[in-house]
């Protein structure tokens, strides 16, 4: 074939490695995501906003390393702190090194309900030990979660965690019945997980009021998936967590760092008391904080003693190295300058403006949908606002959409939301409408 690999191998390269993937990785895949033959790809390098895979194809990208490169591509900032640490040293086994000090009062200073935080490596990590930091604080054993939030691959997450049809119990019940995410997750677990439909502050009265008792923790995505909290949402689960003596937990792993300086909490003026937060943090280097009132995240100070006098086990070897944390002091230097978040997210605002356009012109039946710097199309009549009214919208026609967009040159999760990165510029934008419209004309 005349196509040719970015590096000049010739394309059955690709082929080979697809089959040594298949014969070695469980589904050929690193987790979940397998693309059609003519969208699958295999990416090799990338440089802002754009990619490009083994057989030498070029993309506009939206999945932006889901969401941690938020600067897109090999930023210089990010890159030179990297190269700089990495010939210093990569690891300390979770010992205090100056970056991690620095990048900790920098973090508290952005965040301001985070007196404290701890640094992990995975979104999944932080939340697991924002729970745990929870029932230690309290006493108490259960959560809370929402009906189609996702809070990465911990076994207290993923409980209704994808799209679901309606569940036996409608919207405002008491308690949608828990259905795990996975084979493997201890039933025993069940029963320390509550759901309640997400948007709905009277079914969260009601299962709170009816088991705060044994609950410790409601953790909740501000942003979830593509739909934002309804403000008096966010106020009231805060207030109720504070009446009952319930730890609220926001899940900023999309949201931190990304929908302001300083999260979720900042754009909804409500403070939770303990938070996780990844993705953008590092900039695409892993690392991942849990952070809280003091009170809470003092469970964690290791001069506390054993578990019975409340200390809660929080750290892992590679807490706090310092590469990770080199990337994430570069990531929040560059986003705190002065207009760089801002422009952000006037160009995802553009984008969407855009789509909103093609659409209306074209007579679909079909809203944009993203808070903030996040991006897709649901096809829909309905304001899409909790799991239901988002398992409502035609997923079959937004899945041929993507493929499409991927066609066309524009890199997006398939079925996926997409992200910004202050990368994304007016050029890419124009590029990506002038896809978007043929891959809509196509459906
Ligand atoms: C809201 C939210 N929380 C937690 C996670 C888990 O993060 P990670 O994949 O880094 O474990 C994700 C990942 O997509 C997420 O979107």
């Amino acid at each position: 074939m005349a196509e040719r690999a970015a590096s000049g191998a010739p394309c059955d390269e690709t082929e080979a490695l697809l089959r040594v993937a298949e014969r070695c990785m469980p589904g050929g895949v690193l987790g979940r995501h397998r693309y059609p033959a003519e969208t699958d790809h295999v990416p090799v390098e990338g440089s802002g906003a754009r990619i490009v895979d083994s057989r030498g194809r070029s993309f506009i990208d939206y999945s932006c390393g889901g969401g941690s490169l938020i600067l897109g591509y090999g930023h210089p900032a990010v890159v030179e702190a990297v190269q700089t640490q990495a010939a210093r040293s990569m690891q300390f086994v979770s010992i205090r090194n100056p970056l991690a000090i620095r990048l900790a009062e920098r973090f508290t200073g952005m965040v301001r309900w985070a007196d404290r935080v701890r640094f992990a490596l995975s979104g999944a990590e932080a939340v697991m030990f924002a729970l745990r930091l929870a029932r230690a604080f309290t006493g108490r054993e259960k959560v809370l979660k929402f009906d189609g939030a996702y809070h990465g691959n911990c076994d207290y997450g993923l409980w209704n965690a994808g799209p679901a049809a309606d569940g036996a119990d409608g919207p405002g019940s008491s308690s949608a019945a828990a259905v795990p995410g996975s084979a493997g997750i201890p039933r025993a677990i069940e029963d320390l997980v509550l759901v309640a439909p997400y948007n709905d502050l009277e079914a969260a009265h009601r299962i709170v009021e009816a088991e705060w008792r044994s609950l410790a923790a409601a953790i909740v995505e501000p942003v979830q998936r593509s739909y934002a909290a309804h403000p008096e949402f966010l106020a009231g689960l805060r207030e109720l967590c504070t009446a009952h003596g319930v730890a609220l937990v926001f899940d900023e792993v999309v949201t931190g760092f990304r929908h302001a300086l300083g999260g979720a909490a900042e754009v909804f003026d409500v403070d939770p008391d303990l938070g996780a937060f990844g993705k953008a943090l590092g900039g695409g280097v892993p690392i991942s904080a849990v952070a809280g009132r003091a009170e809470v995240m003092d469970h964690a100070d290791p001069r506390r003693g054993g578990a019975a006098s409340g200390y809660a086990y929080v750290t892992t070897s590679q807490a706090g190295n310092p590469l990770a944390a080199a990337a994430a002091l570069a990531t929040l230097g560059e986003i705190a300058r002065p207009g760089v978040l801002e422009a952000m997210h006037a160009s995802a605002e553009a984008l969407k403006e855009g789509l909103r356009d093609r659409i209306r012109r074209r007579g679909l039946e079909a809203r944009v949908v993203g808070f903030g710097p996040l991006w897709d199309i649901a096809f829909s009549r309905e304001a899409i606002f909790d799991q239901r009214s988002a398992a409502r919208a035609d997923a079959e026609r937004l899945m041929r959409f993507h493929l499409g967009l991927i066609r066309h040159g524009v890199m997006v999760r398939a079925g996926g939301r997409s992200y910004f990165s202050t990368a994304h510029r007016e050029s890419e934008i124009e590029e990506t409408l002038r896809a978007a419209e043929r891959a809509l004309d196509e459906l």
